[in-house]
């Protein structure tokens, strides 16, 4: 990790899908074109100040205890017995309660910054915890699928949280991304509510092999195989009922040609993966059409799977993520 040698530092965070149908809690990757950025600046004394947050709309409080990534922050500052703190200047660029890992990338672009400005910067398995800190704020649960692609980069897998591993799996040739957002917001809490503390042991096991199918079909380069694979029978049809016109929504990527869709994260935005770029845009047209024909207004993304994780920024004023 680098370090900047100056009193401030900014870095950008990307959105990211977690679970990706049949890894809850463990699976993961960013899309970069939607992120967030934090500005980080050296103060006196071990705490942190939140000076601004620009187009987070009034849910995200100020409270550097009560916000992610003040917490994250703050954790960083404890465990490593830092003398001095931090302020934060946070810009949200990824929309709130969507689905889209905005609080895990809040956490993790306030540590690279942070981290950035450190005598001797940490790697990333040393900021993790952090992150997972805000994410147990933000949603009561300190699952990583968010966190740990946002700041590796890449699909990975997080093998285990304590100590943290993350295990980065090969993305298929050509294999592509549509992520939309209907303008709806649906709570992690909420989503995480809908799940039954346990589960029945037939869905464990068509979960795990669908799950083991997956990465077997990320290293023989298989897109028919991922195709499959993709299928949630343990989380998705429990929390399907909480998405307005999901089946429908599902239904059109699939005729589109997506090689399977589901939940992004929590809920409410929707991923499909997709054998190409071109392939993905008709998937985006798709389910947009879907949601507007159920009367909710959508954005849409479409890139290549996956791209890099958190990174440093110029911060520039005014300008949006
Ligand atoms: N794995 C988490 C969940 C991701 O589905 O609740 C939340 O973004």
């Amino acid at each position: 990790m680098e370090r900047t040698g100056s009193n401030f530092a900014a870095a950008r965070a990307p959105a990211t899908v977690a679970n990706v149908a049949v890894g809850f809690d463990v699976l993961g990757f960013p899309v970069d074109a939607v992120g967030d950025t934090v500005r980080v600046e050296l103060m006196d004394g071990p705490t942190v100040l939140i000076d601004s947050i620009e187009d987070g709309g009034v849910a995200i409080p100020m409270d550097a205890a009560a916000n992610t990534a003040g917490v994250a922050l703050l954790g960083l500052i404890r465990t490593e017995g830092l003398a001095h703190g931090f302020r934060l200047r946070i810009r949200k660029g990824i929309p709130l309660s969507s689905g889209m890992g905005g609080s895990a990338a809040s956490s993790v672009a306030a540590l690279v910054a942070a981290n950035a400005l450190l005598e001797t910067p940490l790697p990333p398995e040393r900021l993790l915890p952090h992150a997972l800190a805000g994410e147990e704020l933000a949603s009561g649960s300190p699952h990583g699928d968010n966190a740990a692609p946002c700041l590796y980069g890449g699909l990975v897998i997080l093998r285990s949280t304590e100590p943290v591993e993350v295990v980065r799996l090969p993305v298929p040739r050509g294999l592509c991304v549509a992520l939309v957002h209907p303008h709806r917001e649906l709570d992690t809490r909420t989503s995480r509510g809908a799940l039954p503390r346990d589960l029945p042991l037939r869905d464990y096991v068509a979960q795990s092999a669908r799950l083991a199918a997956f990465v077997a079909s990320c290293f023989m380069d298989d897109l028919a195989l991922m195709s499959r694979s993709l299928e949630d029978v343990l989380v998705e049809p429990r929390r399907a009922s909480l998405v307005p016109a999901f089946a429908a929504v599902k239904r059109a990527a699939l005729k589109a040609g997506a090689l399977g869709c589901s939940l992004s994260g929590s809920g409410p935005s929707v991923f499909a993966l997709c054998d190409g770029i071109v392939s993905a845009r008709r998937a985006c047209e798709a389910m947009g059409s879907a949601w507007a024909a159920a009367g909710v207004s959508s954005d849409a993304w479409a890139s290549p799977l996956a791209g890099g994780g958190a990174r440093l920024v110029d911060w520039t004023p005014g300008t949006l993520a």
